[in-house]
């Protein structure tokens, strides 16, 4: 097993990757904020099929948490993230040594239109600052491709879109959400559930998907007038509150692409549903190809 280069300064970041593209390999790169868990390490394994060298950073971003946020609580686990980032086969591994943001720092991005609603209704500068990070960071690491987690759905889309609106000159590649034995999606804030919550938790994609099959109308035998999305919507909201969850934030149907909530059948396909569920106060998101 290689060690992967860990770098701490741009200036070495920079010349290991010109470096590298001087000799004409290719980089894929996997940002994080560290907490790794196996839905992180699947996005490495991307990575390493999409490019020669895989490049990775951990940064826990504050300008993505709001006052109150669990900023200063969020797990930071650096010596076990860099065993997991090793034992992936990733070849540097990016750890600022200091704020990637300068005191004066006044220059912000908007994504409209897929950036509105959904989290932006619930965490209203939540995005503000991934876009930003993500900017800074692809500008920094200058990779091929950038790959980016299913599970984050609308920051995925709203990472595509910025890249394309701002000419960044690098592929996006989502990868499919990872789960456990029981279906949860893999999230580094799982670790704060306790034992009811963790079967609470389990219910979600059940839940979910259930929806999800009787919106595409794959249950239409079995659930009469199923095709009513807001009765599908309203019964699934019931289930999840059902199991154990204290509030749910949305639960969506929306377009793929556009993510525009989605109210009338028959709908245009592809389409994905949403949803951000609460767990005593631990927000659990989730979502699938909904047809
Ligand atoms: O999805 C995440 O872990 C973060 O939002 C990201 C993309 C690493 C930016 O901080």
């Amino acid at each position: 097993m290689s060690q992967p280069l860990i770098i701490r300064s741009l200036r070495e970041l920079r010349a290991q990757i010109w470096e590298w593209r001087g000799s004409g390999e290719t980089i894929g790169y996997v940002p994080t904020m560290g907490a790794l868990h196996e839905g992180h390490l699947s996005l490495i394994k991307i990575s390493r099929q999409k490019a020669s060298k895989t490049v990775a950073s951990i940064y826990v971003n504050p300008a993505q948490f709001a006052p109150g946020e669990d900023f200063d609580s969020y797990p930071r686990e650096e010596q076990s993230d860099i065993d997991k980032l090793t034992r992936a086969g990733c070849d540097l591994i990016y750890i600022p040594s200091s704020s990637l943001y300068a005191n004066d720092h006044s220059t912000y991005i908007k994504v409209n239109g897929v950036g509105d609603g959904l989290e932006t209704d619930h965490r209203p500068s939540f995005f503000e600052g991934v876009v930003l990070i993500v900017m800074k960071l692809l500008n920094r690491v200058a990779p091929d491709v950038a790959i980016f987690g299913e599970k984050d759905y609308q920051q995925l889309t709203i990472i595509r879109k910025m890249v394309r609106d701002m000419d960044i000159p690098v592929k996006i590649i989502g990868g499919p959400i990872a789960r456990d034995a029981h279906g949860l999606a893999l999230s580094s804030r799982n670790a704060y559930l306790d034992e009811d919550g963790l079967c609470t938790a389990r219910q979600l994609n059940k839940i979910l998907h259930r929806c999800a099959r009787e919106l595409a109308g794959e249950l239409a035998g079995e659930l009469a007038g199923s095709a009513d999305i807001d009765e599908s919507l309203t019964r699934a909201k019931a289930d999840i509150i059902a199991a154990g969850f204290d509030s749910i934030d949305y639960l969506e149907l929306v377009d793929s692409r556009s993510l525009a909530i989605i109210t009338q059948t028959p709908f245009t396909k592809p389409a994905r549903l949403l949803v951000v569920a609460r767990y005593k106060g631990i927000r659990l998101l989730d979502n699938c190809a909904a047809g």
